[in-house]
């Protein structure tokens, strides 16, 4: 959602906080806005409705005087319209500040009635223009951007992340954060506040994760981390796992088909030095060791969608490894129906942004009914990891487009990795059975890639398909959740009315939808690794063609039950059963952002969706 950027240092703040805020865009925005305090010692302020694109065109034809102390936004609009005047930055009263926000304040009508009656005019709709008008007026009183910022975050209620500048403060930048992401990145001579690392990893790759409740005051040559109330914090520092680069498109048509072909990568980094002789080792865990996971008695995986999706093919294979019974929860419907918790429930987070606010409420909902956490997540000093007591990072590399594709199959390879390692703890695995499905996962990258090589035939049906309104989607057992992220992806992306079904239940319901022509994907199991679950799948198959179904087939390569029933046959290497999802699945991504682009869609940022949903 909203993209952060602050910057104190030498006299190029706009180009820092354009270039991040570019880099911040995949977060999903509809409107961009920047304040400079410029050389003259006067605050400036731009802000355009509509793309970055937009507020460029501006400041080309009408520049601003640089200067070395800014703020930048994109917003994503939830309180007033994607307007010029809800964009931010917001000003105080004798416009000498300028503020910006990500997040909801919810207490914003009684502070707005309170700065009402005082005689406090507003410009725009926006629950942000309130803290603005609040901090001016605290500034009054106190003279002090930081004083007057502290007062201002102790009224408000809510999630947010805010970054301040005053224009009789040249060289400081205020930020806080609750509920709402915010890093700090280190520079010589310089320092940097973003919603994330991609907001100044061009510059610097030492950074500093803000704990919850807690603000800085970043200045060129010192940063200061204290609680609300002005008590100091000790703020780790860390360092950026990737560079620039790996955020950049390079030469791609979109992030969004570069990161599917990195999917070999994400696999291959995630499960790297993690396989050692055969055998699991996973000492992230040291929070929940040995001892904890022998006397769990129940899993419970919390996620949200493409992340659930992982979830579902990593319940299958801990149950069936490890023999613990696990459950998955859309995160969002946890904590509200009183789910039942003890410390010997392990609660599994999966997320690839760490900051997904609804996951995150439920890691804080089991920790506090006592639960054990552990998280999942691709983003180094994310929030969700630093809430949970351990965590077992992806490698993924940074997520840009708004579709999660690589980060799915390395989430996927995170929940194995656990499931053989907890096999091993409880003892329900020998070592030669945990160490050929080590095998099997370490196989996956070479596989994946051969998958990647030849998907002319995916463009070619995509483009043929473009007209469709309505696709579905079949499998059974780890085809049941592929068939789901199939679905997501072509809803997100191409806005087409996609359902997953479990194969099983097509009978129960489904098969009344389908009619001559409707096209179905349908993922087929192997017959070698399932013979069973094969033979059903075929039935399906035929049940729907015997209706006209045009059916669209991911089954392994050499399945001969399968071509004489499929007017499509996409074919994938043997897999042993749980490790097919990770060569499944690529084909349906492929498939949906190739719908999308023959459809003249912008398959990065699809309409309405933010990357990282900060909001509950
Ligand atoms: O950052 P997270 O993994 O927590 O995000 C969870 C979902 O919002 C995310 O997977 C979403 O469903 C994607 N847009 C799917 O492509």
């Amino acid at each position: 959602m909203c993209g952060i950027v602050g910057y104190v240092g030498t006299s190029k703040s706009i180009e820092v906080l354009l270039g991040g805020l570019r880099r911040l865009e995949y977060r999903g925005y509809d409107s961009a806005g920047i304040a400079v305090i410029d050389e003259n010692g006067d605050l400036q302020t731009r802000k355009r409705a509509g793309k970055l694109a937009t507020l460029l065109g501006d400041l080309e034809s009408n520049p601003l005087a640089n200067g070395a102390t800014g703020i930048g936004h994109t917003r994503w609009a939830t309180h007033g319209g994607p307007t010029d005047g809800n964009a931010h930055p917001h000003l105080g009263d004798d416009g000498k500040l300028a503020l910006i926000h990500n997040g909801i304040i919810e207490n914003f009508s009684e502070l707005k009635q309170e700065l009402l009656s005082d005689g406090y005019v507003f410009d725009s709709e926006t629950d942000t223009e309130v803290a603005a008008k609040l901090l001016g007026r605290e500034y009054g009183r106190t003279k002090s951007l930081e004083q007057a910022f502290r007062n201002t975050v102790q009224r408000l209620e809510g999630a947010f992340t805010l970054l301040a500048v005053h224009r009789d403060e040249p060289g400081l930048v205020v930020g806080a954060r609750r509920n709402s992401p915010l890093v700090i990145g280190l520079g010589d001579g310089e320092n940097f506040l973003g919603s994330d690392v991609a907001a100044f990893v061009e510059f610097t790759r030492r950074a500093v994760a803000i704990g919850q409740d807690q603000m800085v005051a970043i200045r060129p040559d010192s940063v200061t981390v204290t609680d609300f109330l002005g008590a100091p914090v000790q703020a780790d520092e860390f360092e950026v796992a990737w560079d620039a680069s790996a955020s950049e498109k390079g030469g791609w048509s979109s992030f969004m088909a570069k990161e599917i072909t990195e999917g070999p990568d994400a696999v291959a980094n995630t499960i790297r030095g993690r396989i050692v002789d055969g055998l699991v080792q996973l000492p992230d865990l040291d929070g929940i060791g040995d001892a904890a996971l022998a006397g769990i008695t129940r899993i419970v995986i919390v996620a949200c969608g493409t992340a659930s999706y992982s979830g579902i093919l990593g319940k299958y294979a801990i149950e069936s490894w490890s023999r613990v019974p696990v459950e998955v929860e859309l995160a969002h419907e946890f904590r509200y129906r009183e789910p039942v918790l003890d410390s010997t429930t392990l609660v599994i987070s999966i997320s690839q942004s760490g900051e997904t606010m609804d996951t995150r409420m439920a890691v804080q909902y089991a920790s506090e009914h006592g639960a054990r956490v552990l998280s999942i997540c691709n983003t180094q000093g994310a929030t969700i990891p630093r809430e949970s007591e351990a965590v077992i990072y992806t490698h993924a590399g940074p997520e840009v487009a708004v579709a999660s594709t690589k980060a799915f199959l390395a989430q996927v390879a995170a929940l194995y990795l656990f499931g053989l390692h907890l096999a091993r703890v409880r003892g329900t695995l020998s070592d030669q059975v945990i160490a050929e499905n080590c095998a099997e996962l370490v196989a996956i990258p070479e596989k994946l890639t051969r998958v990647l090589e030849s998907t002319d035939s995916i463009a070619q049906l995509a483009g043929w398909m473009a007209d469709t309104r309505a696709v579905l989607f079949l499998g059974r057992h780890v085809g049941y959740p592929v068939a789901l992220e199939g679905a997501l992806k072509l809803k997100e992306l191409a806005y087409i009315h996609a359902e997953g079904f479990a194969a099983g239940e097509l009978k129960h319901g489904p098969i009344a939808l389908i009619e001559p022509g409707q096209p179905v994907f349908v993922i087929v199991p192997s017959p070698i690794g399932q013979p069973e679950l094969h033979k059903k799948v075929i039935s399906n198959i035929k049940e729907i063609e015997a209706r006209g179904a045009r059916v669209l087939a991911i089954a392994e390569a050499g399945d001969a039950f399968v071509p004489p029933l499929a007017d499509v046959v996409l074919p994938i290497p043997l897999a042993a059963p749980f490790f097919e999802p990770l060569l499944a699945v690529a084909p349906l991504q492929i498939f949906a952002m190739e719908l999308a682009t023959a459809k003249g869609l912008d398959v990065d940022q699809p309409r309405n969706l933010a990357k990282s949903v900060t909001v509950e």
